[in-house]
């Protein structure tokens, strides 16, 4: 009997660690990373903490995943303008699917004020036709439109890594996202890789998606890592060139090859059809094959671009690397690994989502330390950017004040 019970009593403690194990944030061996996790990260601090809990100035918790922040014009009063760093992402708080795209703005990178959800999912089917916020947005489209939309902010869909830009030429903003989601042939996720594109005269929302598409392809004379599926648009990001030119990047051929491709003057698709694009003045496919996503683009003070990738390990960590190039649409160089310091391998547990300009200049990386079994409670990473000997390198600090 006693054995029994000894037998019983060994099996239940090896459960309970393994519960234990398996409900705790995955660890690297650096435990200078992880420093900041017990900690509240609150507005008015002085000091970013890579890594701790970041709340608002509400006290809530920050909810802008997948994320990008810029430096850019919002509205001032009735009709005027003013700057503020914008932070837009993906709030996670229902978890993995029909997460709205909420906004935040700042002063200081440290103070965030919460401006709520600016797209949302539909709740329900019924919603697009009964539910106000809903109606007004979309009751004027065609019954055929109306279907689409209802795909893509399906309560089931996926919305990931929103970015924003201004188009000044039309004086509103412009969100781009991942759509996707499972389809009859397939109950996988990310069925579908496509890019959604929505629009509106403040970057408070309410945006109103336009559609989701398919973009660029690979040309009929080079090796198509995945020719099932053309066009696919998966993690993806934005960047607008010092001349106003808006470039789309994105992951494409089932996350095997990273494309650039311009966009229209509106920002809001291509600037020339995917089927009559010509690679290296439309588009660029980078390192066919590479197997990269998580794309982040900036542009050094020498002119060069530099963008830089995580591998494709799902919310795992991994190496980050870097191409650049002179040219955006031209040939890339490999970079390889811009982290330098203890935890480098994996990118100091982060996955690249952001690289920023502070109003001074300096260059901030911005990352998700996703944490898989809570992703409402993944942590965000900035860390500060610098380009030294023609390369894009990132420390780690612990505290830190961007400037
Ligand atoms: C990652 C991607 C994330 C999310 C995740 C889902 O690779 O970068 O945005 O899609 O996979 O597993």
């Amino acid at each position: 009997m006693k054995r029994c019970v000894l037998i019983i009593s060994i099996i239940s403690s090896v459960i309970g660690s393994a519960i234990g194990f398996i409900s705790e944030r995955p660890r690297h061996t650096t435990p200078a990373l992880y420093a900041n996790e017990g900690s509240v990260m609150k507005a008015g601090d002085s000091m970013l903490l890579p890594g701790a809990s970041w709340t608002d100035t509400d006290g809530n918790m920050i909810q802008a995943h997948g994320g990008q922040v810029q430096y850019m014009p919002v509205p001032d009063g009735r009709c005027g303008k003013k700057y503020a760093y914008v932070w837009v992402g993906e709030n996670k708080t229902w978890g993995h699917t029909g997460d709205p795209v909420s906004v935040y703005t700042s002063e200081d990178l440290i103070s965030w004020e919460c401006h709520g959800d600016v797209l949302r999912p539909l709740p329900d089917e019924a919603a697009m036709d009964t539910d106000p916020y809903f109606v007004s947005l979309y009751g004027e489209d065609t019954a055929d439109k109306k279907a689409e939309i209802r795909g893509i902010l399906s309560p089931g869909g996926i919305i990931e890594r929103p970015k924003m830009l201004y188009n000044e030429k039309n004086d509103n903003y412009v969100l781009w996202f991942h759509s996707d989601g499972s389809t009859e042939k397939n109950e996988y996720l990310y069925d579908i890789g496509m890019a959604g594109v929505a629009v509106s005269d403040s970057p408070y929302g309410p945006f109103k998606v336009l559609g989701r598409y398919r973009l660029n392809r690979c040309p009929d004379d080079q090796i198509d890592c995945f020719p099932d599926s053309k066009g696919e648009a998966r993690d993806m990001n934005l960047f607008q060139d010092t001349d106003g030119t808006a470039y789309i990047v994105y992951t494409s051929e089932n996350n095997k090859t990273i494309y650039i491709s311009r966009l229209n003057e509106d920002y809001t698709y291509l600037s020339e059809d995917p089927m009559t694009a010509a690679e290296g003045e439309d588009f660029v496919r980078i390192f066919p094959g590479a197997m990269r996503e998580a794309p982040a683009l900036t542009k050094g003070d020498d002119g060069r671009y530099y963008l830089m990738t995580s591998s494709t390990t799902g919310w795992m960590s991994n190496q980050a690397r870097v191409w650049s190039a002179d040219q955006i649409l031209g040939r890339w160089r490999n970079d390889g690994n811009p982290c330098i310091d203890a935890g480098a391998s994996v990118t100091y547990d982060t996955q690249s989502t952001c690289l920023f300009r502070t109003k001074e200049g300096s260059l901030v990386y911005m990352g998700d330390r996703w944490s898989m079994s809570d992703l409402a409670d993944s942590r965000y990473v900035w860390l500060p950017a610098e380009f030294s000997d023609g390369k894009l390198k990132i420390r780690w600090e612990g505290s830190w004040k961007p400037e």
